[in-house]
C-alpha cells in the first residue's frame, strides 16, 4: 500500500503498479538520459562521477511510460531528457494526440568543451498534456526557458551528480497543479520534486533505486517540512 507523502526506495517498474489507477494529478521525471559519457567533465568532488553516470547513459524504457499514463486522472507529465531522447518522446505524446511543450533549463558557466561542439549548456524538458488539462500559474513562472549557473553548489550539498533546479520545478508544479493535487516523481533522486511539492503544498509519492540517494531525499524531505513549520508558527 502506497502513501502520500514519501519516498520508495524500490524500482519505478515495480512502484508505479502499486498505485491506484487514475490517482496521479502530475508526474515530474528525470530519468537516466541518453548520454555520450565520454564527453562529460567531471565535477570537483565527484571522484566516481563517471560510474554514477553509467547507468544513466542509455535512457530509460518507454514502457515507464505506459504504466504511468494508467495512473494519471488525465496526462499532465514534465520529462527531463537529453536532446537524443526529444525525438522519441515528441512522437510517444503525438500518438497519444497530446499538446506539447519543450522548455530549456540553460546553464551560464558550463565546461569549456568547444572541441568541434556546441558547449553543454542547455538541456531538455518535454511537458506533455491531454485535451482538457489546465494550465495555472503567471507571467513569471511560464517562461519555457529557466537560466542559471551549473548548480555545483546543490550537487556538492546534497550529494547528487545530476540535481535539477528547484526553482523551476517549482514553476512546473505552479503551472500544471493546484494545493492539494498529488504529484509523482518515480526517478526521486535527490528529491528535489518531492521538496518542491512540499514547498507548494502539494502530495507526493516518490520512488528511488538508489539506496544512497534515498535516504539523501529522505534528508532533504524532513528539512523542508521542518522549514514549512518553521515559517508556520
Ligand atoms: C537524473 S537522476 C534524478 C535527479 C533528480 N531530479 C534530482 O534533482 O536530484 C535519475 C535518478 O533515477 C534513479 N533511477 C534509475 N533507474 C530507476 C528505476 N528503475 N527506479 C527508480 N529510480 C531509478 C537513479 O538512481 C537516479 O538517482
Amino acid at each position: 500500500m502506497i502513501e502520500y507523502n514519501k519516498i520508495y526506495n524500490m524500482d519505478c517498474m515495480e512502484g508505479i503498479k502499486l498505485l491506484d489507477d487514475k490517482s496521479i494529478d502530475l508526474v515530474i521525471i528525470d530519468p537516466p538520459y541518453k548520454l555520450d559519457i565520454n564527453k562529460i567533465k567531471k565535477p570537483n568532488g565527484f571522484n566516481n562521477y563517471a560510474n554514477d553516470l553509467l547507468d544513466l547513459k542509455d535512457g530509460f524504457d518507454l514502457k515507464v511510460l505506459d504504466l504511468l499514463i494508467s495512473k494519471m486522472k488525465k496526462i499532465n507529465i514534465y520529462i527531463y531528457c537529453s536532446k537524443r531522447q526529444i525525438l522519441e518522446l515528441l512522437e510517444y505524446f503525438k500518438n497519444k494526440n497530446c499538446n506539447f511543450e519543450v522548455l530549456t533549463w540553460h546553464k551560464q558557466n558550463p565546461s569549456p568543451l568547444t572541441n568541434n561542439i556546441y558547449l553543454p549548456d542547455t538541456e531538455y524538458v518535454i511537458f506533455a498534456r491531454e485535451k482538457g488539462v489546465k494550465l495555472y500559474g503567471n507571467y513569471h513562472t511560464k517562461h519555457k526557458y529557466y537560466i542559471s549557473g551549473v548548480n555545483q553548489v546543490d550537487k556538492k550539498k546534497y550529494g547528487h551528480p545530476t540535481i535539477k533546479p528547484l526553482t523551476f520545478i517549482e514553476y512546473h508544479i505552479e503551472n500544471s497543479s493546484k494545493e492539494g493535487d498529488v504529484i509523482l516523481d518515480c526517478f526521486a533522486g535527490s528529491g528535489t520534486t518531492l521538496v518542491g511539492a512540499i514547498n507548494k503544498n502539494r502530495k507526493f509519492i516518490g520512488f528511488e533505486i538508489n539506496k544512497e540517494y534515498f535516504e539523501i531525499a529522505n534528508r532533504r524531505i524532513a528539512e523542508a517540512v521542518q522549514n514549512k513549520v518553521g515559517e508556520a508558527n
